[in-house]
């Protein structure tokens, strides 16, 4: 069974023709960093005119590499939430035209359910149960998931996502958009025991706070400044000291890391869990995959983490999902409207 998935939630246009659920036949995902990358962040209103502009080209190309016709599908899946209401918009509006005229069956998806069974297109996915830990850009959530459908949220962040620190540190050092990549890199070559930045492990809980690490970061980076050349302009990198900077990162990825590997640990313990899977962009974070194996095999929990452009936004993670929502029967109406928030 062929579906066909659409992703237009953030700022990557994303396609995907996957078979039966799990076996990826195209996968074209086309991003918008160039575009966003000199403001620092994503532009709402200049993402949604780019989706626009690469919609049709994006499907057109996913169907064409799968080599199928519309015909051979069995229905579109396509994430109507959470996501920029301008970009679901896109996605949304595209996927209805196509099953109206085509006459297609048209399933939705969560976005974050999308990236729980993102798991599954790799070789071999988990049995359920297991926890899905979706770390990325716009959320930072720990579920337990006991078959499709049935998701017990453990806990989420308060503030800022585990992503949304990265990109945010990335900009306070100068490093551009998006954050994590760079940080990841060039902690590398620093010392994670530099700076005994703070570690937030809400004990009494499953949720997640990263707002003050951030500003942690700010302070440290402030001082750094202090002892700067005067007349440096805070939009420039920090280029100076750069060992210092490569600490700083190294620092704040361990203490983001910690948090994460710690708290899932508690989770998987508590629930009596032997499994669980790592979903969203920061899971493609090496200290965070590596920190998550060595917890899984010290306390004999399987760990699945998929591979490096299916942690990140696309489509084929929808159409996993997608899959599911077609097989139970539950069709979307071609009234259908996407929404902003949209708990899963
Ligand atoms: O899942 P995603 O593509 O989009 C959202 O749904 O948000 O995640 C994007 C986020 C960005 O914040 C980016 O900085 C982060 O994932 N990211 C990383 C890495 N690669 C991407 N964070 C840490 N380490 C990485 N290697
Ligand atoms: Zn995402």
């Amino acid at each position: 069974m062929l579906i066909l998935g659409i992703d237009t939630s953030c700022d990557d246009t994303c396609a995907s023709v996957v078979e039966d659920g799990v076996r990826i036949i195209s996968n074209i995902v086309s991003n918008q960093t160039e575009i966003h990358k000199k403001y620092g962040g994503i532009v709402p209103e200049l993402a949604s005119r780019r989706h626009i502009e690469m919609i049709w080209p994006v499907v057109d190309e996913a169907v064409k590499v799968a080599v199928i016709k519309p015909e051979d599908l069995s229905a579109i899946a396509v994430c109507h939430g959470p996501g920029l209401i301008g970009s679901l918009l896109v996605g949304c509006s595209f996927a209805k035209a196509i099953c109206y005229s085509k006459n297609i069956p048209l399933v939705t998806v969560n976005h974050l359910e999308g990236h729980i069974f993102s798991c599954f297109l790799d070789e071999r996915g988990p049995e359920f149960p297991f926890l899905s830990l979706i770390v990325s850009g716009g959320h930072t959530c720990l579920y337990r998931v006991d078959g499709f459908g049935r998701y017990r949220e453990l806990g989420r962040t308060r503030d800022d996502a585990a992503g949304e620190a990265y990109d945010k540190v990335s900009k306070l050092l100068g490093l551009g958009y998006p954050g994590g990549t760079v940080i990841d890199k060039l902690a590398h070559n620093g010392n994670p025991d530099a700076i005994d930045f703070p570690r937030p492990y809400l004990p009494e809980s499953f949720d997640f706070s990263f707002s003050g690490l951030k500003t942690a970061v700010k302070l440290e980076v402030e001082k750094l400044r202090r002892c700067e050349d005067r007349g440096f302009s805070t939009s420039q990198p920090l280029n100076f000291l750069t060992s210092y900077v490569c600490d700083i990162a190294a620092s704040f990825q361990a203490s983001v890391v910690d948090v994460l590997v710690r708290k899932t640990e508690w989770a998987v313990k508590k629930e009596r869990i032997k499994r669980v899977a790592l979903s969203g962009g920061v899971s493609a974070n090496s200290e965070l995959r590596k920190r998550m194996k060595e917890m899984g095999d010290a306390i004999g929990v399987e760990i699945f983490i998929p591979s490096v452009s299916l942690c990140t936004d696309n489509a084929a993670m929808i159409a996993a999902a997608g899959y599911h929502h077609f097989n139970t029967g539950n069709i979307a109406g071609l009234d259908l409207n996407p929404q902003a928030y949209l708990p899963l």
